[in-house]
Formats: C-alpha cells, sequence, structure tokens
C-alpha cells in the first residue's frame, strides 16, 4: 500500500518584520503567539500550529509540514530514502523533529507524527436559501452586524512551481498526495486523504515561492465580513467575493503585506477514495463580483531564494 500523508500541518514562512506579521494574521482574525523567537499563528478553538513566522531579510516561503501516521516513521524513512532522497536537519526556521526532505524547487518538507487536531464547530447554519427556510421571526443582520471572522483551520496552501507537473510527480511519489483536479499549465490542486477537494498545490511560475494560504470560514457572510475588515484595515488590495471552479469553494483572497494571498473559503467540495480528475482549461472562477488583478499569478518572492 503506497505511503501518504495523513493532511496539511502547518507552513514556514520568513518575514523580515514579525510585528508586522503578527498584526496581519491578528487583522485577518488569527491567534497570534511566541515560540522560541518565532511568530507562531493558531485558529481560534485548535489547538495546532498552523504557521511558523520567523524573522529574516525577506520574505521566503520556508517550509511545509504535513501529518503522518503514529509509529509510521521509520516506514517513511525506508520509503523515501528507497527513491534516493536526502533526509535532513531541520532548516533555520523549522521545528525540530519528524523527517525532513526538499522538493525539485528546494522547498523543505517535514513529515511529522502529529495528529490533525480537531477544529471547533460551526454550529447550526440558518439560512432561509432555496425551498429550506429554516429561519423565521429572527432578524439575521442583527446577529451579523457585530460579528468577527475568526478562520477555524487552514485548508490548504498553493506553492508557485518552477514545473508543475514535475511538482505534480514529486508529491505523489514521495508523500502519497492524489491529483484532484488542474489546468495544464496553470494551476494543480492535490488532496490526500477523503475530505477537501484540494489541501495543496501549485500555481505555474519560474521560481518557487508562495501563492496563498487558505482559511476555513462558515460561511459566505463570513468571507465578506472578514474581507471589509480587512479593507477597513488597509488592505486594500482584493479578489473576490467569488465561487471557484476547481474545488467550488466560494473564497475572497486579500494580498498580504509581502505579496502572497491569503483566502477566506468556505463551502469547498468534498472528495472520497474514488474521486476522478480533470485536466482542462477552465476559467479560475464560476463567478465573482469583479475580474482577478493581473497580478494574481505574479511570483513576487525573488529567485534564487538563500
Ligand atoms: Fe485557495
Amino acid at each position: 500500500m503506497t505511503l501518504r500523508v495523513t493532511g496539511l500541518l502547518h507552513f514556514g514562512m520568513q518575514v523580515p518584520d514579525l510585528s508586522q506579521g503578527e498584526k496581519f494574521y491578528g487583522d485577518f482574525g488569527l491567534e497570534t503567539g511566541e515560540d522560541d523567537g518565532r511568530l507562531v499563528v493558531r485558529c481560534d478553538g485548535r489547538d495546532q500550529d498552523q504557521a511558523l513566522i520567523s524573522e529574516g531579510p525577506k520574505k521566503a516561503i520556508g517550509h511545509v509540514a504535513f501529518g503522518i501516521e503514529n509509529g509510521s516513521t521509520d516506514e517513511w524513512t525506508r520509503h523515501l530514502e528507497g527513491l534516493g532522497l536526502k533526509l535532513l536537519d531541520a532548516p533555520a526556521g523549522g521545528r525540530e523533529g519528524g523527517l525532513w526532505f526538499r522538493d525539485p524547487d528546494g522547498n523543505h518538507i517535514n513529515l511529522r507524527e502529529e495528529p490533525l487536531a480537531q477544529w471547533r464547530s460551526f454550529g447550526e447554519q440558518t439560512y432561509n436559501w432555496g425551498d429550506v427556510a429554516p429561519r423565521v421571526d429572527q432578524a439575521a443582520w442583527q446577529t451579523l452586524i457585530n460579528s468577527r471572522t475568526r478562520p477555524r483551520r487552514m485548508g490548504h496552501l498553493l506553492l508557485f512551481s518552477s514545473d508543475n507537473e514535475k511538482s505534480e510527480q514529486f508529491y505523489t511519489r514521495t508523500i502519497g498526495m492524489r491529483l484532484s483536479d488542474k489546468i495544464p499549465g496553470g494551476a494543480t490542486f492535490m488532496h490526500s486523504a477523503p475530505g477537501d477537494h484540494h489541501i495543496f498545490g501549485f500555481i505555474q511560475s519560474t521560481h518557487p515561492g508562495l501563492h496563498h494560504t487558505s482559511w476555513e470560514v462558515a460561511n459566505i457572510d463570513e468571507i465578506a465580513i472578514g474581507a471589509q475588515t480587512m479593507s477597513q484595515r488597509g488592505y486594500s488590495e482584493a479578489w473576490g467575493l467569488g465561487r471557484h471552479s476547481l474545488g467550488s469553494n466560494l473564497f475572497t483572497y486579500i494580498r498580504d503585506p509581502w505579496g502572497s494571498w491569503i483566502e477566506y473559503f468556505s463551502d469547498i467540495d468534498k472528495i472520497g477514495e474514488n474521486w476522478e480528475p480533470s485536466g482542462t482549461d477552465v476559467p479560475p472562477a464560476v463567478w465573482c463580483a469583479m475580474m482577478p488583478p493581473e497580478t494574481f499569478h505574479i511570483n513576487f518572492e525573488e529567485a534564487p531564494r538563500s
């Protein structure tokens, strides 16, 4: 049986000013803390680090960590070494432990025997949509007007790749990722276990970088309220509100202070073991209130990285 990771744990990134990161992620609705000189980002109600941000001369994606089953490290070691991969020590900014190696673009990958922590429930959703109208004698706006968007988990992360096909093959062979869908020469979406349509993927570029991280919120209102809050706090560049094609999730993206995007998402497609991937060119959104910015697929990270 092919080994495969259990899911996405966290990512590591370097930025020039940790206090800017603390403010940005806090404004986005995430919790921040400190660990060994790094900024740690978490979701409300979830006992799991989702981002480890360290200080460095320029912004750069550092690593991506995935979960593996308890007691499986030896088997994974044999598997990775059998593929000719060199196992490494944790890089600067990374957390000790687990298995470390690099992908063809030089990104560090970390496999850890760490369970995916449970995330909080959103509770019952009372929308009068279609033929079902559970909300009677309740004025929704009175609740929504004072609400604040708080993501409950990081759902996925997309890297820029210098070669999407090569990256897809590498992650399939090494950590058991499976293709969900792709736009040849554009975007590749992957999953591991049944669940979200994608937890990881690639945007075609000339060199590595972070395209976006994506964080789950309860519904369309939380996406729009979060985007409104970010706009009011000075993060003016955004794309949304819309519904994606591949993955079908509702979305709004906000440009982070370092040139990548951060996404609120809700209502993503769930897929099982028998999902059949597609590979045709489709527009990025079924609908959206605006056209994507011309810079949406531009990789602002420097190449090559130090
Ligand atoms: Fe996304």
